[in-house]
């Protein structure tokens, strides 16, 4: 009999190795408290948060927690119904319009996380005979979105803007195709070309979905995301985003001007066969998205601290994802996986956690040590942060 466990071999491997070399595992630190967008105490000590997507610092706003206590009072912990039945409540309309409202769009449609808003939007709109042609880089759930529904895929070069356009005109002229692309790209933190692939897309009949997970309430006047900061926003079919970083609760979402795009809540499986986001969540998200319209002094203290973690690192002589600062995420490349994990103890161990990241999820086998800003860290805690990669750089071999 065929050992179901058997294909996940190579991966236990990898996991053992890692543990064997007396590091603790990465991926089962403990956040005991959190005292703030940017502190938590983790085994014991005070940590600074530098790995966790709340872009905005959302997560202690007080209007946004006053939110989320009343409606937890006034219509529950839960709805225990999908939003095709007796789960919508009147905060997820308040919500949807939030969005429409954010991203002044016709249509607005919201998932329990952002995972299932790729999943449910790409599966439900390209088919087994329909076409995906997408960033090789794409996130997990943009892949899972396309399997899920079983179109062809074709992936493309990262970032490639003739890559993309050498696919599209070997497709079927007539084929349904559906380009997926993302504003920034979290692992290494670099933002797509968006103005260039937009427009080949749109000149060879495909509709167009564009992932702005990591840019919305950041980038573009606005914070709705690259495709506002590129001047393409309007051209743009669909736009998936979620609450998880910068709207600072869960849930995911995807708004669209499209004319029929709100047949996809009938049709849609992953919106349909789930329950919908607890009343507390969609309340919070909704009062959080508000105040991003107003966001723009977060906005520049965000750019401000990206541009100086971003200098410091490089002056240390670490190796980056990007020359320059395009995002709020700002990778460190390791040489290899094992100094990658000791460098990770050593900065948790001087009191700051940044995300480990590695192969199958990073590009090219790379291990990074991926650090994303808030507009919550002081100048004072970037100048905290530089020293600690300094120490621990230096005490792993890093830079010397
Ligand atoms: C590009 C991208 N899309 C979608 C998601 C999924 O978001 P959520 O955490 O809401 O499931 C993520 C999360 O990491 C992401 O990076």
């Amino acid at each position: 009999m065929s050992d179901l466990f058997a294909k996940f071999a190579p991966v236990a491997k990898i996991r053992d190795d890692i543990l064997a070399t007396g590091v603790s595992d990465p991926y089962g630190l403990v956040m005991e408290r959190v005292e703030s967008p940017t502190v938590a105490i983790c085994n014991g000590r005070r940590t600074i948060l530098l790995g966790t997507y709340n872009y905005m610092g959302m997560t202690f706003d007080p209007d946004v927690i006053a939110a989320g206590k009343k409606a937890l009072e006034e219509f529950g912990s839960g709805t225990t119904g999908s939003r095709v039945l007796n789960g919508t409540y009147s905060g997820h309309k308040e919500c949807e319009k939030a969005l429409r409202d954010f991203y002044r769009m016709d249509h607005a449609m919201i998932f329990s996380t952002g995972y299932q808003a790729n999943l449910g939007i790409i599966s439900t709109l390209a088919g087994k005979e329909d076409y995906i042609i997408l960033d090789i880089d794409s996130h997990a759930s943009i892949y899972d979105g396309c399997a899920l529904g079983n179109a062809q895929i074709v992936p493309f070069r990262h970032n490639d803007v003739e890559a993309l356009e050498k696919r599209l005109k070997r497709l079927p002229p007539e084929a349904g195709k559906l380009v997926v692309l993302e504003g920034v790209y979290s692992m290494l933190g670099d933002i797509a070309p968006l103005k260039e692939m937009v427009r080949i897309s749109k000149e060879n009949g495909a509709l167009v979905l564009v992932d702005e997970a990591h840019s919305m309430g950041f980038i573009g006047e606005n914070g709705r995301g690259v495709a506002e900061a590129q001047g393409v926003i309007d051209e743009v079919d669909f736009i998936i985003g979620t609450f998880s970083k910068s709207v600072g609760t869960v849930g995911g979402f995807c708004v669209s001007n499209h004319p029929e795009f709100e047949i996809l809540r009938l049709v849609c499986r992953p919106y349909v066969f789930t329950a919908s986001l607890p009343p507390s969540v969609v309340a919070t998200a909704a009062t959080s998205i508000r105040k991003l319209m107003q966001g723009a002094d977060k906005r520049a203290h965000l750019w401000a601290n990206s541009k100086r973690l971003h200098a410091g690192l490089k002056q240390l002589g670490f190796t980056l994802g990007t020359d320059e600062p395009q995002s709020a995420i700002i990778a460190v490349i390791m040489p290899d996986l094992e100094t990658g994990v000791h460098m990770w103890e050593a900065l948790l161990e001087e009191g700051l956690y940044v995300n480990l990241a590695r192969p199958p999820a990073t590009p090219a086998g790379m291990t990074l040590l991926r650090c994303s800003l808030c507009s919550e860290h002081s100048e004072g805690q970037v100048g905290e942060i530089l020293g600690m990669f300094e120490a621990a750089g230096k005490a792993t071999g890093c830079i010397s």
